[in-house]
């Protein structure tokens, strides 16, 4: 990570989740909010969930997922909500709180792979948005889903696919390394500092990432692995206008929370002869109206057998 200041109270989870994520930009971060509202509909809709049964939302953040599986069943829907993030169960729970459906909630400490304080058999859906990605052994996590579920009961979830990052920073390593260092341009070596902050660039390094190591289909095998026979999963790929036209916005947020931003890898990693260089090349890209973003989000339904 980055030497970014840390405010007291936070972990790099909420920082990037309450902050880094938009790079503190309230224009951005409404976009930002409106991708995720749509990518939680989505899991929700898949979760089929009734009145009066129990939801788990693992890794719960800000508690959007847990907080709209209400809004959209009402009150006699249970709720747990887990995070390895005190200070993000704190801000669900003040979320909660706001909306009046504290309630209904139970807040719980924990990692995805060990749920502890959820019993065998006991809950009817489990949810999760962007947290199999952080989580090293996912067949474990699952098979933590396939534990807590009653017979019968859906696991709904969505991820993202890092992979063609960590795959696009490795190929500029190679091209860097193929040729004498008079032959590579100075941007081009800039440019693979930058992703290789963000993104492992070796063939090593991805393989031992728990971000960048899995594709769609792997994750069909880890649900398999923890026993659920039955999954049915959708890679969704969009490209569209880049949200991002702004420089400022550009360098200081980052595309996860591992990721340091621009701003704090070139202080770190450039010189100030390399900063103006890089700035000079890649700001009339991030400004260019015609430029393009691509989102790879799988969504994987499985359901635990009745007997
Ligand atoms: C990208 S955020 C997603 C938050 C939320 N699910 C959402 O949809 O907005 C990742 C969340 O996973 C949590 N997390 C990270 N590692 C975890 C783990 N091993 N087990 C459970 N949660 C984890 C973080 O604290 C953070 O809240």
């Amino acid at each position: 990570m980055s030497g970014e200041a840390k405010t007291p109270g936070e972990d790099p989870w909420s920082q990037w989740l309450l902050h880094r994520r938009h790079g503190g930009d309230a224009r951005f971060q409404h976009v930002m909010r409106a991708a995720v509202d749509r990518y939680v509909e989505r899991v929700l809709d898949g979760a089929q969930l009734g009145a009066g049964q129990t939801l788990v939302d693992v890794g719960t953040g800000e508690g959007v997922v847990a907080l709209r599986a209400i809004e959209r069943v009402g009150s006699t829907l249970r709720v747990l909500l887990t995070d390895v993030s005190e200070p993000m169960l704190r801000h669900a729970e003040a979320q909660a709180a706001e909306r009046g459906v504290r309630g209904q909630c139970t807040f719980l400490r924990c990692p995805a792979d060990r749920l502890e304080g959820i019993t065998d058999g006991s809950v009817d859906v489990v949810v999760t948005r962007s947290v199999l990605a952080y989580v090293a052994d996912k067949t474990a996590a699952l098979r933590e889903f396939h534990r807590i579920l009653k017979p019968g009961g859906r696991v709904s979830l969505a991820e993202p696919v890092f992979m063609d990052e960590a795959l696009a920073a490795s190929a500029i390593r190679t091209v860097i390394e193929s040729k004498p260092p008079e032959g590579v341009s100075p941007f081009m070596t800039l440019l693979h500092r930058w992703k290789a902050a963000q993104y492992p660039d070796t063939e090593e390094k991805i393989l031992s990432s728990p971000i960048v190591n899995y594709s769609e289909r792997d994750l069909i095998q880890f649900a398999k692995l923890a026993g659920f026979p039955e999954v049915h999963l959708e890679l969704h790929i969009d490209t569209f206008p880049s949200p991002v036209r702004s420089w400022d916005v550009f360098i200081n947020s980052s595309p996860h929370p591992l990721a340091p931003p621009l701003a704090a890898i070139m202080a770190e990693h450039f010189t100030a002869e390399e900063r103006q260089l890089f700035e000079r090349s890649m700001r009339p890209i991030v400004e260019d109206p015609k430029g393009i973003s691509t989102d790879r989000m799988l969504y994987l339904n499985a359901s635990k057998p009745l007997g």
